[in-house]
Formats: C-alpha cells, sequence, structure tokens
C-alpha cells in the first residue's frame, strides 16, 4: 500500500472522530487563497484552485457545470439508494441529495437564457467521476466514503460562496435550487457526520488511513468539476 500522508502516531483531529480526520486532510489541500486560516497548499495547479476572483464564468460553462454534477449527484444517490454494502443505507435521505435541485436549475437555466438542452460529456468529467465512484462504492468502502463525505460537505462551503459569487456574475444574482436545502443544512451534516464516524468505528486504522490518502482524488475530480465554470 502507498504510505499515508499523515504518519504521526496520533493524527490531527482524531480525539474528535473519524470525520474531524477527514476535515483537516481536506482542509490542507485547500490553496491559502480557498481558506485563508487553513489551507496548505501554495501554488494553484489547476484552472479550479485559481482564486475565484480571477474566473471568468459563462452562462454555457455554468449549466455545463450543473450538468456534468447533476451526472455524479446521480451516481452518489443511486449506490446509496441500492447498498451494495448495508453500511450505505445509513446515507439514504439524508437531506443533503442534490439531484432532483439540480435537474430544476438545468431546466430553469435553459428556459431562462434560450440555452440548448445537454447532456454529460462523453469525456466529461461527469462520468469520468461515476465511474471511479461506482468502482469504489463496490471494491473499497472507506475510499468511497471519503469521495462522499468531501462532494457533499465540500457544497455546502465553498460550493456555496461560488453558487453566490458566481451567481453575482452572470445569474442577476438568481440562488439556484442547488444551494437551497429544505431547511437548515447544519443538523443534516450532523447527521452524516455522525453515520461516518459510527462507520468508520469497524475500520482498521489502516483502512482509516487509505480513506484520508482519497482526498487528494477527491479534490483532483471535484476541481474537474469546477473547472467548467472557472474556465
Ligand atoms: C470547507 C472554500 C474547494 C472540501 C471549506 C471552507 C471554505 C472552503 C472557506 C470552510 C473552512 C472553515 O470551515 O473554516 C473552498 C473554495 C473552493 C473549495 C473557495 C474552490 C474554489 C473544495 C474542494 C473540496 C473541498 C474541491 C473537496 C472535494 C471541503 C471540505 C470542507 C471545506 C470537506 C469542510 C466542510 C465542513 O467541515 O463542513 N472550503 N473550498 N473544498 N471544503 Fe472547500
Amino acid at each position: 500500500a502507498a504510505p499515508s500522508m499523515v504518519d504521526s502516531k496520533t493524527r490531527p483531529g482524531e480525539k474528535k472522530g473519524f470525520v474531524e480526520e477527514m476535515r483537516f486532510a481536506a482542509m490542507r489541500l485547500h490553496t491559502r487563497d480557498q481558506a485563508p486560516k487553513q489551507g496548505q497548499k501554495e501554488a494553484p495547479e489547476q484552472p479550479a484552485e485559481q482564486p475565484l476572483r480571477q474566473w471568468q464564468p459563462t452562462r454555457e460553462g455554468y449549466l455545463r457545470f450543473l450538468v456534468e454534477s447533476k451526472e455524479v449527484y446521480n451516481t452518489l444517490e443511486s449506490i446509496v439508494t441500492d447498498a451494495q454494502h448495508s453500511d450505505y443505507a445509513r446515507f439514504q435521505s439524508t437531506g443533503l441529495e442534490r439531484s432532483a435541485a439540480l435537474a430544476e436549475d438545468i431546466a430553469w437555466m435553459q428556459q431562462e437564457y434560450a440555452l440548448p438542452a445537454t447532456e454529460p460529456g462523453d469525456d466529461g468529467p461527469g462520468l469520468a467521476y461515476s465511474s471511479l465512484l461506482r468502482e469504489l462504492a463496490e471494491k473499497d468502502p472507506p475510499a468511497f466514503l471519503c469521495h462522499f463525505y468531501n462532494i457533499y460537505f465540500a457544497h455546502t462551503a465553498g460550493g456555496r460562496m461560488i453558487g453566490t459569487k458566481v451567481a453575482q456574475m452572470i445569474l442577476d444574482s438568481k440562488q439556484l435550487n442547488f444551494y437551497k436545502y429544505d431547511g437548515d443544512y447544519k443538523p443534516m451534516l450532523d447527521g452524516v457526520r455522525q453515520a461516518l464516524n459510527d462507520v468508520a468505528e469497524g475500520w482498521t486504522r489502516e483502512q482509516k488511513d487509505h480513506c484520508l490518502d482519497e482526498t487528494m482524488m477527491s479534490f483532483r475530480y471535484s476541481n474537474g468539476l469546477l473547472q467548467c465554470i472557472a474556465q
């Protein structure tokens, strides 16, 4: 196995539970510009890692981002519905599901701005991410749950900042359903945190480290999606 990115004896966040370790692993992969207090990464590598103020969003690109993202959320949501591994059943109906909201936003953007209907691209980031998620969901639950955590939690943090900023730039400040939850999302996050902590209790330290190590892949694929907007 590849060496773990966290090799000290006590892992950062460990005392608060495994999700706090996942959060630490994620925060250090932000650039300083994205999360000034905790981000450690100096130089952006992908366009989506450039400072938000340098993004040049277009309506077409944003619509593509929504379409590609919907593919990913559809996949995540069908994986937990099927619950091939019984642990996944705990992640059904969390309230954080995004596919239905995305379907509405996509239809709205097409109509409002007279944009053509689009499908996820054959070589696009949505299908690429979906196939990785399906494979991990089957063979590697700790890695799959790393992606699950990062996708849903990132969306309530940086995702919402992006949504607000981009809406100001190109959607006349219209807030999309993608960024709205049915009620306060904080208790929803708490529920998922609890479920993740419970599931991780059944993992060996090696499986936990393997889950943390997957964080980098999660950033790579999510940045691939964000690239549709950043240009
Ligand atoms: C949290 C910004 C991309 C995963 C955060 C926070 C900010 C932020 C400001 C809150 C920090 C805090 O609570 O102190 C951004 C920006 C991004 C971006 C501006 C891109 C332009 C990503 C990506 C991922 C990610 C690509 C992973 C796929 C997370 C996670 C959290 C977080 C897991 C913790 C959320 C929580 O604990 O509730 N991000 N982020 N972020 N971000 Fe990002």
